[in-house]
């Protein structure tokens, strides 16, 4: 099944105005279910402008993209986060934590209002903290934790709503190089869960790595090669 599909994308900023910015140029990108895709490129290429797009932050100016059958070029704002609640994880570079909060408290924070009785969500939540390693700090202040431990934090969050569809926008940039490979790690299971993964970064750790299925360079906006 096609997880993502992406037709004749385009996204110009402040469209109609002199700071007219053209962000994507004819974006055709195909993600199966269960690939783990790397979009690589410099900086100001396009790649955050296309993962907000793909998570429906975003709407594009032209084309369509459709993600798990469903099209979400035009959805609603309203629609927009249903379909976030749904079937995407976001992962980012900062981890907009409540560093006051537990970590286990603040991995159950997108389910509050979910309608969930307390004892799923504390299963959902011991399930997805084990995914992120960072069960042994359940109960931790967030503001007492490493640079590691609270992007395992923010991970775990993430996938709490068991996402079908991870995007994760340079998730390494502020990590060190031990911690950049244990997120390595844990991308590779839920990839052996099935899951379905976009990674923006230019990080050489993702070189080569034996389930990335295609790395998709971006240069000025447009898709410049895209190899498997
Ligand atoms: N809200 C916005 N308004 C106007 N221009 C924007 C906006 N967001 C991004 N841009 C421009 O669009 C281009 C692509 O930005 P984008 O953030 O997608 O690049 P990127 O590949 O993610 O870069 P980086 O590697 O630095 O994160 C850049 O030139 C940026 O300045
Ligand atoms: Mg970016």
């Amino acid at each position: 099944m096609i997880m993502v599909v992406l037709e004749n994308v385009n996204k110009i900023y402040n469209e109609g105005t002199p700071r007219a910015f053209e962000a994507l140029k004819s974006i055709d990108l195909e993600v199966s279910e269960g690939e783990c895709v790397v979009l690589s490129g410099v900086s100001g290429s396009g790649k955050s402008t296309l993962l907000s797009l793909i998570a429906a932050l975003d709407k594009p100016s032209r084309g369509k993209i459709a993600v798990n059958g469903e099209l979400i070029s035009k959805l609603p704002d309203l629609h927009a986060s249903a379909y976030r609640a749904k079937t995407i994880g976001v992962i980012f570079q900062h981890f907009n934590l409540l560093e006051s909060l537990s970590v286990e408290e603040n991995v159950i924070v997108p389910l509050i209002n979910s309608g969930f009785d307390m004892r799923t969500i504390k299963a959902l939540a011991d399930k997805s903290m084990e995914l992120a390693a960072i069960s042994h700090k359940a109960s931790q202040e967030v503001k007492a934790l490493s640079g590691g431990e609270k992007q395992r934090c923010a991970i775990a969050r993430a996938l709490i709503h068991e996402p079908k569809l991870i995007l994760c926008d340079e998730p390494t940039a502020n990590l060190d190089r031990a911690n950049s490979l244990k997120f390595i790690e844990i991308l590779q299971s839920l990839h052996d869960m099935g899951k379905t993964i976009i990674v923006a970064t230019h990080d050489p750790l993702f070189e080569g790595l034996p389930f990335v299925s295609k790395v998709v360079h971006m240069e000025d906006g447009r898709i410049v090669k895209n190899e498997r």
